[in-house]
C-alpha cells in the first residue's frame, strides 16, 4: 500500500497503556456476580466494544435480559472498579515502546490523535503524562457508534485536518482493526496475527515500530 503519511492516530487499552487486562478483571467479576461463565478468551471479542456494548455482549452470552436502570447500574459497577485498578497508573504503565514511536513522530511534524472507545481515555492519557504529544484526542465521549464503526477514527483524521489515506491507525482489537479497514486507513495490528490478522501489518508488540519501519511499510520501495 502506498500512501503518503502525515498522521497516526492510536487506540489506547492494549496500545499506549497495559489497561486491557484491568477492563477483562472488572468484567469478569461482574459476570462472576451475574453467574455467567467469561474466560479470558471471551473478552477479546470486547475489546475495542463501548462500555454497553460490552455488558451487552455479555448478557447475551448468559442468556440473559436485564431492565435498562439495572444495566445503568451494572455499567458504573464495572466502572468503579475499573477506576479502582488504574487509579495508580503513571508514566511508568505505558506500553514499551509507545511513547518512543509518538515522540519520533511529533519530531517528524507528523500528527498525532487518539481514538479510543473508552470514556476514560483523556484521565488515563493525563495521569501517565502523554496528553502534550496528541493533537487530538477522540474517545468514548464523542462518539455514537462504537468500534468495529469507523467513526471514532474517522472523527480522529478529521479533527487532525487529514485524510484516511494519509492516517495509520495502531490497534490493539479486532473491531478497532475493522474499524481502521472500513475507514480507508492502513492498519497495524498489535499483537497476535491469529487475531488479528486483517490488518495491513502486525507487530507483537510497539517496541517493535520505528518512523523507518512506518514509512518503510506504507511505501514500499
Ligand atoms: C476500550 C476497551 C474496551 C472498553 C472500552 C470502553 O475500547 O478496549 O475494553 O470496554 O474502551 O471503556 P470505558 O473506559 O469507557 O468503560
Ligand atoms: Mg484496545
Amino acid at each position: 500500500m502506498s500512501l503518503e503519511l502525515k498522521g497516526c492516530l492510536f487506540d489506547m487499552d492494549g496500545v499506549i497503556v497495559d489497561s486491557a487486562v484491568h477492563h477483562f478483571v472488572a468484567w469478569k467479576r461482574l459476570a462472576d456476580e451475574l453467574s455467567i461463565p467469561f474466560t479470558e478468551q471471551d473478552n477479546h471479542a470486547l475489546k475495542g466494544l463501548s462500555r454497553v456494548d460490552s455488558l451487552e455482549h455479555i448478557l447475551r452470552m448468559g442468556h440473559l435480559q436485564l431492565d435498562e436502570k439495572t444495566k445503568l447500574k451494572l455499567m458504573a459497577q464495572k466502572n468503579a472498579w475499573y477506576l479502582d485498578l488504574i487509579k495508580g497508573m503513571r508514566a511508568k504503565d505505558i506500553l514499551p515502546g509507545a511513547r518512543e514511536l509518538i515522540e519520533e513522530l511529533v519530531a517528524e511534524g507528523i500528527k498525532v490523535g487518539l481514538g479510543s472507545s473508552s470514556r476514560n481515555a483523556q484521565m488515563i492519557l493525563d495521569n501517565v503524562g502523554l496528553t502534550p504529544l496528541f493533537d487530538t484526542v477522540v474517545d468514548g465521549n464523542h462518539i455514537t457508534l462504537s468500534k468495529p464503526d469507523p467513526e471514532v477514527f474517522l472523527k480522529g483524521a478529521q479533527a487532525l485536518g487529514l485524510d484516511p489515506r494519509q492516517v495509520v491507525v495502531f490497534e490493539d482489537a479486532e473491531s478497532g482493526v475493522k474499524a481502521a479497514k472500513t475507514g480507508g486507513f492502513f492498519a497495524v495490528g498489535v499483537g497476535s496475527e491469529e487475531q488479528l490478522g486483517q490488518a495491513d501489518v502486525v507487530v507483537s508488540s510497539m517496541k517493535e515500530v520505528t518512523l523507518r519501519d512506518l514509512k518503510s511499510w506504507v511505501r514500499p520501495a
